[in-house]
């Protein structure tokens, strides 16, 4: 007997002014399973879970769960049909308490007023029934990215939505939160959910998906009934349509002097002295779980955290602590992790984005901008990053997620008289393809004498590219491994506080 499937997308189409998001696209998820959704940057997979959530209306097609259709006309009309979709781009009251967000609407009421006690009991018992470690008091402003996922995941088992869609969840998680994450799915689903999982890193699709569906420019290229025998290169052949063989393209390169040299950098975030030197074409990776101190690390050594001791210098001239103007002058760039928050002009152009620090270079007779030059510089990384946008003048905010990252960061590979550049995870959230292009932009700049320092969460990535690999734990450097001497399980056990086991995490991109 064959039974209508839990939810099923019909002929979906949507269209942006100069972009067709969705063509045509069609797939369903049964109960009890987790449907994988995979594509590159603006193949479409946000604007099918806005659909999906009600705050887009598609130009065609229908949404249809149990074999009706609905028609959402809003996120209210989604929630009240069981339907939670937890967007990439996260919603929530900075505000709020982890209490309030989570009873949002339907706090307990004794005499009126809001009973927090009772509340706060309630919050507190069904955290620990899903083994969450929050603290249901705590403002939404003070937890990370990461813990602020949680609350979204927590909030939508509260309210028992039987389908649940994930837009890349973990791309902010913690080590052990990606394993309380994976934990709550599998549970859902054991629960007969039906459950949507979008995310860049296959191995977390081969480890929690039972089907999957492929998207390539708005259009449905592939769909897998069951993931047993599909190999992760098919996978990748699919979603970009040609094959990419060797991901890393690592070639070794000659090294020339130290360009830059940390000498017992202490801060407040990291109170034992550190020290480490990069060459000119050498490419270091910084590897370490999340909370390693990595960033932290180069915070103190850029300027951006006050540094309480020690040297750092470029080229042999030093660097003066808290001088973020130093750094930049001597031609040291810190590209951060958080492009998204401390990076993005939201309403400003693709090319104003790209070009906002390379801008200085740009000044012709140290009068004005040369919009040509700018044209080409957007264009070209427009190109190699193959980022998806109808042109140059497009508002950024309206590009995907995926294809944000990569305008911001191509801003700093932009750059010109650039001789350290430290970039913190550099791919994350970006598919596969345009991987393999940001690493190409770093052995170039390597190639023409830069000192790359890349931090990375992701074990291969940092095997696959870096000459050098430097192991931090708990704030400190831990192990430093020449890149022959480098393998998974040597580097992992320098970075891995005792008693933590490896996870599925550390495989593969
Ligand atoms: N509101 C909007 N206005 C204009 N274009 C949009 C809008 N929302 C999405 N787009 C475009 O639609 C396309 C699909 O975007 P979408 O966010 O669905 O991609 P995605 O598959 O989620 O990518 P990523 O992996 O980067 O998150 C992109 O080209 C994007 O720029
Ligand atoms: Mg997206």
């Amino acid at each position: 007997m064959h039974s209508a499937p839990r939810l099923a997308f019909r002929h979906i189409g949507k269209r942006f002014p100069g972009v067709r998001a969705l063509d045509d696209v069609g797939f369903s998820v049964r109960a009890g399973s987790v449907h994988g959704l995979l594509g590159e940057n603006g193949a479409g997979k946000s604007t099918m879970m806005k659909i999906l959530g009600g705050e887009y209306v598609p130009d065609d097609g229908e949404v249809a769960i149990d074999g009706q259709a609905v028609a959402f006309r809003g996120a209210a009309d989604a929630i009240a049909a069981g339907v939670a979709v937890i967007h990439q781009e996260l919603q929530y009251v900075p505000e709020l308490s982890v209490m309030e967000n989570l009873l949002l609407g339907r706090l307990p009421t004794r005499l009126g007023l809001v009973d927090r006690r009772r509340a706060l009991a309630f919050v507190r018992e069904r955290l620990d029934a899903l083994g969450v470690d929050l603290d249901p008091r705590a403002k939404l402003k003070q937890l990370s990215i990461g813990q602020r996922q949680m609350v979204e995941i927590v909030k939508a088992i509260l309210r028992d939505a039987t389908i649940l869609a994930l837009d890349e969840p973990t791309s902010s998680l913690s080590h052990r939160e990606t394993e309380v994450l994976f934990r709550l799915v599998r549970d859902l689903r054991a629960q007969g959910k039906a459950m949507i999982y979008i995310s860049h890193r296959l191995d977390e699709i081969f480890a929690l998906c039972d089907a999957a569906t492929i998207f390539r420019d708005g259009r449905k290229v592939a769909d897998f009934d069951t993931l047993q025998g599909v190999s992760r290169e098919t996978l990748v052949q699919r979603m970009v349509g040609r094959d990419i063989g060797d991901i890393w393209g690592y070639r070794p390169r000659e090294h020339g002097p130290v360009r830059l040299s940390v000498q017992g950098v202490t801060s407040r975030a990291v109170p034992l002295p550190a020290s480490f030197q990069v060459r000119a074409g050498e490419i270091v990776g910084f590897f370490g779980l999340v909370g390693a101190g990595r960033s932290e690390l180069m915070r103190a050594v850029y300027g951006a955290d006050r540094r309480l001791s020690g040297e750092v210098s470029v080229d042999g001239k030093a660097v003066r602590p808290t001088h973020i103007r130093d750094a930049i002058r001597l031609g040291l760039v810190f590209c951060p992790e958080d492009r998204k928050e401390e990076g993005i002009i939201g309403v400003r152009s693709v090319s104003e984005n790209i070009n906002i620090s390379a801008r200085r270079n740009h000044l012709v007779a140290g009068l004005f901008v040369n919009d040509r030059v700018e044209a080409r510089t957007a264009d070209t990384y427009i190109e190699r990053l193959r980022i998806r946008t109808p042109n140059r003048r497009q508002e950024i905010r309206l590009l995907s997620g995926g294809n944000q990252q990569k305008a911001v960061l191509s801003r700093w590979l932009a750059e010109n008289d650039l001789r350290v550049l430290i970039v913190d995870e550099p791919t994350r959230g970006i598919d596969v393809g345009a991987k393999n292009e940001i690493y190409a932009v770093l052995y170039e700049l390597a190639a023409r004498g830069v000192a790359v320092v890349m931090i990375s969460s992701e074990l291969p990535e940092v095997l696959g590219v870096s000459d050098r690999v430097i192991a931090m734990s708990r704030g400190r450097i831990v192990a430093q491994f020449a890149r022959g001497e480098a393998s998974e399980e040597r580097v992992l056990a320098a970075a891995l506080p005792e008693g933590a086991a490896p996870s599925a995490r550390q495989v593969t991109p």
